[in-house]
């Protein structure tokens, strides 16, 4: 039987596309005691990745060229040397790339497809989704009545938060690029409004909807967006630095104009990385996991078809992000 991974064969400079990546064939390797054979059927599609792709960070020993891409993937147990597993489960795994992989047994995490469909372990109940949960609860701290402004609203982290916001009676306002975008944060999960950046200034947006200020400014984007909002900060408030989708593709970050504001609003501002909190997962893998069972909590996933399309659907997040979460089916 052969494996089919994709390797990355160049690192990016800008924007990461197919000429960064190549489809190879290897072996399919033999779990040893205590590992477990998978085969994968969804690999996950994640804004990291792209900083992966060109140096070691202080999560990751980075991807080297001709070695094969990392990333979350969902599949289903072939054969097991574990005590723990047997044929036929399907399980969370890191296993990157490629059609097929071996763990050890306690590097899986057993998932019910009864729950939702599996893509969705790679999302709202996979690391997105446990990230909005930290950095909403343990850094946002959002209380009831406050206002919430959440930037790549329409992304998995972004829209899962927004929806965490709600469940606390906040007033919450999400940034995205589009009507069709816009529309779905408002119209399906309740956002209390949208701002279309494509159509209005982000200034404009929080003037009109947030009047009054913002108490929380969870950040996935980086750069003008985090200055600007910077700039609306009330008495008190957080500012939660989840991520900086906005320039992983740029070799000269933005520079920031608007800290002072940290300053005279007594603000804090506090970055995170939710590999940090792995032994906290489980407590919030159950949360989450409650809320979609009751359908308080919306997710949604694009998928890609054919492993062979992973580095497409990668460049796809940087340019034409869908709403929701991307994932390719093997
Ligand atoms: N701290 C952590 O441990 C952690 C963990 C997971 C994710 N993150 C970060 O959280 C952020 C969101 O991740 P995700 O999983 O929600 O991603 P995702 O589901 O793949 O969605 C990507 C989002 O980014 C937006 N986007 C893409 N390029 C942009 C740009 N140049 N400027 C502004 N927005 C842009 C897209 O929306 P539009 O096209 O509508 O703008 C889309 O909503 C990323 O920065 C990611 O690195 C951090």
């Amino acid at each position: 039987m052969q494996n089919k991974q994709v390797i990355l064969v160049k690192k990016p400079e800008g924007l990461i596309d197919e000429s960064h990546f190549s489809v190879v064939f290897t072996d399919v390797p033999s779990p040893k005691e205590g590992e477990v054979l998978i085969k994968n059927h969804y690999v996950s599609i994640d804004p990291y990745l792209r900083l992966l792709s060109e140096e070691p960070t202080t999560f990751s020993r980075g991807v080297k060229v001709g070695s094969r891409m990392e990333s979350w993937s969902v599949g289903e147990v072939i054969e097991s040397k574990s005590h723990s597993f047997e044929p036929g489960q399907y399980v969370l795994c890191y296993l990157g790339w490629q059609q097929y992989g071996v763990c050890e047994g306690r590097d899986l995490r057993k998932i019910d497809p009864s729950l939702a469909p599996l893509p969705a372990f790679l999302g709202v109940l996979g690391m997105p989704g446990i990230t909005a949960y930290f950095g909403i609860f343990r850094y946002g701290k959002p209380q009831a009545g406050q206002t919430v402004l959440i930037s790549a609203a329409s992304g998995t982290v972004g829209m899962t938060a927004g929806q965490l916001a709600k469940m606390h009676s906040c007033k919450v306002i999400g940034i995205a690029e589009t009507d069709e975008k816009c529309q779905y944060l408002v119209e399906e999960l309740h956002f209390d409004h949208a701002i279309n950046v494509s159509r209005i200034k982000l200034e404009e947006g929080i003037k009109a909807y947030a009047p009054e200020g913002l108490d929380l400014y969870y950040d996935n984007v980086g750069g003008e967006t985090l200055d600007t909002a910077l700039l609306f900060l009330r008495k008190n408030s957080r500012v939660v630095i989840c991520g900086m989708i906005s320039q992983y593709n740029l070799k000269t970050p933005y520079a920031l104009k608007n800290f002072e504001r940290l300053h005279s609003a007594r603000a804090t501002l506090k970055g995170f990385i939710v590999a940090d909190l792995m032994s906290d997962w489980p407590d919030a893998i159950s949360k989450l996991e409650k809320w979609v069972k009751e359908k308080k909590l919306k997710h949604k996933e694009n998928i890609f078809h054919g492993l062979e399309s992973a580095p497409k659907a990668l460049n796809s997040i940087f340019t034409k992000a869908p709403i929701g979460k991307t994932v390719v089916e093997v």
